[in-house]
C-alpha cells in the first residue's frame, strides 16, 4: 500500500516569509528527485508560483466559478458527468515540472450555497494530495485557515514569525488553536528575517513554542523576490543548507 503523504502547512501573520520559505522547502524536497512533490498555493494572492518559477493558467476557483455559472444556467449534470469533469478540471490545473507539481486554489470558499461543489472540491484536493509523497501548502496569512477543511490534511504545521511582538502572538495563538484541535502530528515555529545577535537571545528566551529553525535575514532571498526569480536558481548557501537540514529533522529524515 503507497504511504501516505506528508502534509506540510506554513503559516503565520502577513509578510513574515510564509512564501519564501514555502519555496526553499519544496526546492530542497524536490533536490535529489527521489520523490514526488506538490506545492499548494492556499493564499488568493497566488504568490508561491513566482518563486517556484511556475506560470499559473487556472486555479481551484476559476474552476469552481466555472462551474457554479454552468449550474446557475440551469444545465443538468448527473453526479458522476460532474466528478468526472472536475476531475478532469483540477487535473488540468496542475503545473508539472520535473518532480514538482503545483496548484493554486485562488480566492477561498465564500459562505454561498454551494456547498456540494465545494466539498466535492476538497475531496479532489485531498485525493490529488494523496498520489504524492509530500504536500508543502503555503497557507494564508491569519488563523482562519486553519480551521478550514482543507487543513484537516496537514501532517506538519509550520508556523513562521518574525521578530515583531505581534508576528509572535499570531504564532501563539496558532500554536494554541492547533493543540486544542489536536489535528497535526507536529507543529513548530521557524523565526524569520531574524538580526542574528541582536534579536536571537531575547526571542529564544521568550520563545514557549517547539522551536524548529531560526532564520536570518539574507539579502539573495529579498533580491530574488524583487526581480521575481525562481528560488531554484539561488546559489546554495549556509543559511539555507541549516534551515533545510532543520526541516528535514522536523518532518523527520528517516520518512522521506
Ligand atoms: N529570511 C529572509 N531574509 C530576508 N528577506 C526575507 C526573508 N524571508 C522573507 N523575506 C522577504 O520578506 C518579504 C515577505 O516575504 P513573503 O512574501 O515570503 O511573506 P509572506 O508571509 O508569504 O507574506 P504574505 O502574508 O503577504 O503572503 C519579501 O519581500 C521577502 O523577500
Ligand atoms: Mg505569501
Amino acid at each position: 500500500m503507497k504511504k501516505k503523504p506528508i502534509i506540510i502547512a506554513l503559516c503565520g501573520k502577513g509578510g513574515v516569509g510564509k512564501t519564501s520559505l514555502s519555496a526553499l522547502i519544496t526546492r530542497m524536497l524536490c533536490q535529489d528527485g527521489s520523490r514526488r512533490v506538490l506545492a499548494i498555493d492556499a493564499d488568493p494572492a497566488v504568490g508561491l508560483s513566482y518563486p517556484l518559477g511556475i506560470h499559473v493558467r487556472k486555479t481551484v476557483d476559476h474552476i469552481r466559478n466555472d462551474l457554479i455559472k454552468t449550474l446557475g444556467n440551469g444545465e443538468k449534470i448527473d453526479k458522476s458527468d460532474l466528478l468526472r469533469q472536475l476531475d478532469y478540471e483540477m487535473f488540468s490545473a496542475l503545473e508539472e515540472k520535473e518532480n514538482l507539481a503545483f496548484l493554486a486554489i485562488g480566492r477561498p470558499e465564500g459562505d454561498g450555497c454551494y456547498c456540494q461543489v465545494n466539498h466535492l472540491l476538497r475531496d479532489l484536493i485531498k485525493e490529488i494530495a494523496g498520489q504524492f509523497d509530500v504536500v508543502v501548502i503555503d497557507g494564508e496569512a491569519g488563523l482562519e485557515q486553519i480551521n478550514r477543511r482543507v487543513m484537516d490534511m496537514v501532517t506538519h504545521l509550520l508556523i513562521v514569525t518574525d521578530a515583531s511582538l505581534k508576528g509572535r502572538n499570531v504564532a501563539e495563538s496558532i500554536y494554541e488553536l492547533s493543540e486544542n484541535l489536536g489535528a497535526f502530528e507536529k507543529a513548530g515555529v521557524i523565526f524569520n528575517k531574524i538580526r542574528i545577535d541582536r534579536e536571537e537571545e531575547t526571542i529564544l528566551t521568550k520563545n514557549s513554542l517547539p522551536l524548529v529553525h531560526l532564520m536570518g535575514e539574507n539579502q539573495a532571498i529579498r533580491d530574488f523576490d524583487l526581480e521575481g526569480r525562481s528560488f531554484f536558481e539561488l546559489p546554495e548557501d549556509k543559511d539555507f543548507i541549516r534551515l533545510e537540514q532543520a526541516v528535514s529533522r522536523f518532518i523527520n529524515a528517516g520518512v522521506i
